[in-house]
């Protein structure tokens, strides 16, 4: 009997450490593999040559296609954004309100 229960016991740790797996894949398959980080992107490869008070100063005054015009001129000058994420970068500035932060301090 006792060991009937060990195993059962067993059974159940080896049940509850695949479901965390499963739960953990799941978790990691919802996240795409080229996670971006606009905003993150913005406040490092936009601050290398200016810093951000530019860009605030822009925000609510350029449309998205004014963003996508700059960004790519920006990129052109060497800002370091991938094709990859720039729709995302030109998307969120373009969203951003006039002294929102973190592009305002
Ligand atoms: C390689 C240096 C460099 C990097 C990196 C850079 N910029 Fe600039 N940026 C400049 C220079 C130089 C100017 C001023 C001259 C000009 O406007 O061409 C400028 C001007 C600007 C202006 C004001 C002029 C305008 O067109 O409205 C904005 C807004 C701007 N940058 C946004 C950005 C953004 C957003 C990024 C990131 C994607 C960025 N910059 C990255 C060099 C850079």
């Amino acid at each position: 009997m006792r060991r009937m229960s060990t195993r059962r016991c067993r059974m159940l740790a080896t049940l509850a450490v695949s479901a965390t797996l499963a739960a953990f894949a799941a978790f990691a398959s919802a996240v795409p593999a080229t996670a971006q980080d606009p905003a993150g992107t913005v406040m490092s490869a936009c601050t290398k040559c200016h810093n951000t008070q530019r860009i605030c100063a822009n925000l609510g005054a350029k449309d998205k296609a004014a963003w996508n015009t700059t960004v790519t001129r920006m990129m052109g000058k060497g800002a370091q954004v991938s094709e990859a994420e720039k729709p995302a970068v030109v998307d969120w500035l373009a969203t951003q309100q006039p002294g929102a932060k973190p592009v305002c301090q």
